[in-house]
């Protein structure tokens, strides 16, 4: 099995059996995201311990590459700083945008998987919607769905 088949089964197993899905209550943190370009909506809940996400959960309806980034991204960030977590979207961001990114996907664990995605322009926002939510949450800026979070 060559790395693409790797990471196609990734995106396919997080889109069926998607980890963290559900909602934090209480929750220290909340957002809802939404994808113009298709109506697609993800709610995002976070428990904090100070700088600390202790827990994260996300819902919504979303194509197999939102779900399936939201699923992947919940899982890795759980136990990171809100610090942590601003490098890694960086990261995650250049991996989907630019095709000539010096960042190893390997480097990203699972989150590696998302590197097909930049092969497919368009759906770029569909990767990135649930990282713009987290980051809207944890600047506890609600984001509601007539102010569709821009995802440029
Ligand atoms: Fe709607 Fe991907 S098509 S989020």
């Amino acid at each position: 099995m060559d790395l693409k088949d790797l990471y196609r089964d990734v995106i396919v197993d997080h889109n069926k059996h998607p980890r963290n899905f559900g909602v934090l209550s209480p929750a220290d943190a909340h957002a809802d995201g939404h994808n113009p370009l298709c109506g697609d909506q993800l709610s995002i809940t976070v428990k904090l311990d100070g700088d600390k996400i202790v827990d994260v959960k996300f819902e919504g309806h979303g194509c197999a590459i939102s779900v399936a980034s939201a699923s992947l991204m919940t899982e890795a960030v759980r136990g990171k700083t809100k610090h942590d977590f601003t490098t890694l979207h960086n990261k995650v961001h250049e991996l989907l945008t630019e095709h000539d990114s010096a960042i190893d996907p390997i480097s990203l664990g699972k989150l590696g998987a998302l590197s097909g995605v930049r092969e497919f322009p368009a759906r770029v926002k569909c990767a990135s919607l649930c990282w713009r939510t987290l980051e809207a949450a944890l600047n506890q800026t609600v984001t509601h769905s007539d102010q569709p979070i821009s995802t440029e």
